[in-house]
């Protein structure tokens, strides 16, 4: 009798979605305890329920029927996490890890400690300890609520002791955190696994470029990314996910910032598949979901080489077009090389619900990379193109 292990998710949205093609490819049962009936990745396995996952009890059952516990999201309590550790419940990460990804005071506080380097920051619990630091670092400052941010909620930007009054509502009892304003040139992520035996592998570094606080668009690899640099930062990924115990994909984003000591500071983590990954399902060997029920299950990990020389992700917001199948025959005619990967979800305004991947086909540039995921998800966003983006296109076969 041949077993294959069940992998339960914790969270329904794209991430666990994502996660159901490579576990068909490798024959592992995935079960996801979803927010509701019609969440993302209901649609995509086998086996699904519903519950609240700050609930003991339904954790408790839904843990009782898998072989190991991971994520969609990073928010179930530490402290129930914990508890399912204690009663042998294999949880990757584990949540002493993960507190890392979920509390960005803590986070900061590890950085520090394993000697990589963060922006300026103070935990602060009230207006007047933000005004003194931002005597000693200058204005702009950046408060940041530690827990339950996302997609830029969660940060406020302060530009001068006028908008202190804005952060009033902010504090509630407990520390914030405050960052200098970081004059970064752009932002990049590394994106590492590591298995709980401690084998550990990186994609190489790349570029994301957010437009309001949410990602847009990530270039694979960060063009023009001097050697040191690229080599520090995933270096300094190595060891989190090695010091920190990570198992599972994690995520580290950061700040190019030219003329600084170390050339960059590290922003945030975030264990589990990640937006900035998404070009890894096209663009690498072993896509970041594989690797991700891979490390989970302690199995040895795939190569995490390129397969083109760039790889460009555009992430896909709801727009003006509701029918996403309908402008299907369009994009994907539009770009037959395009990769789209959608999530199963109503079209709202701004929110994710696909995104397309584009690599580079034998010796084409990333100019041309970039312009075809742009136009494919453009399309499914709107249906249409304005006719100068369209005067872009390629000719002939692409
Ligand atoms: N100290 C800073 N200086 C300048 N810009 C910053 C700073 N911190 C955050 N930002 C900007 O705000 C964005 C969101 O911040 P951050 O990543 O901390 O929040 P988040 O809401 O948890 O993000 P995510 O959507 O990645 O979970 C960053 O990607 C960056 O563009
Ligand atoms: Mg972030």
């Amino acid at each position: 009798m041949v077993t294959f292990p069940v992998i339960g998710v914790i969270g329904g949205g794209q991430l666990a979605r994502m996660m159901a093609g490579p576990a068909i490819e490798l024959g592992f049962e995935l079960r996801v305890l979803a927010e509701g009936p019609d969440v993302s990745a209901v649609a995509a396995v086998a086996h699904a329920e519903v519950g609240d996952y700050r609930d003991r009890a339904t954790l408790r059952a839904f843990a009782a029927g898998v072989d190991v516990v991971t994520f969609d999201h990073e928010h179930v309590p530490g402290g129930l996490l914990e508890e399912l550790e204690r009663e042998g419940v294999a949880v990757h990460p584990s949540p002493a890890a993960l507190l890392h990804a979920q509390d960005k005071l803590v986070m900061r506080r590890a950085v520090e400690a394993l000697g990589l380097p963060n922006p300026a920051w103070r935990a602060v619990t009230g207006t007047d300890d933000v005004a003194a630091f931002a005597k000693d670092t200058g204005w702009p400052v950046v408060l940041k609520t530690p827990r339950g941010g996302y997609d830029g909620k969660g940060v406020l930007v302060l530009r001068n002791p006028a908008a202190l009054a804005d952060a009033e509502s902010w504090f509630t009892g407990g520390e914030l955190l405050v960052e200098e304003f970081v004059p970064f040139s752009r932002e990049l992520s590394v994106l590492v696994a590591r298995r709980p035996s401690g084998e550990a592998a990186a994609w190489p570094v790349v570029e994301s470029i957010q437009v309001d606080s949410v990602c847009d668009e990530v270039i694979a690899p960060a063009p023009e990314l001097a050697p040191d640099i690229a080599a520090a930062v995933t270096k300094a990924a190595l060891k989190l996910a090695d010091q920190l115990g990570v198992t599972g994909v994690m995520a580290v984003e950061l700040f190019e910032v030219p003329g600084s000591a170390a050339g960059y500071l590290v922003n945030e983590l975030a264990m589990r598949p990640h937006n900035s990954g998404h070009w890894t399902m096209d663009g690498s060997l072993t896509g970041q979901f594989e690797q991700h029920l891979r490390a989970v299950l302690d199995l040895p990990l795939g190569s995490t080489a390129p397969v083109a020389r760039y790889a460009v992700m555009k992430n896909i917001l709801g727009g003006a077009n509701a029918d996403l199948f309908g402008a299907y025959p369009g994009a994907l005619s539009s770009g037959p090389s395009a990769k789209v990967h959608v999530y199963g979800k109503d079209v709202r305004p701004g929110r994710k619900i696909g995104h397309v991947n584009s690599i580079a086909i034998g010796d084409e540039s990333l100019e041309t990379v970039r312009t075809r995921a742009t136009r494919v998800a453009v399309l499914l966003r709107d249906g249409t193109v304005p006719p100068s983006t369209d005067q872009d296109r390629p000719k002939g076969s692409q």
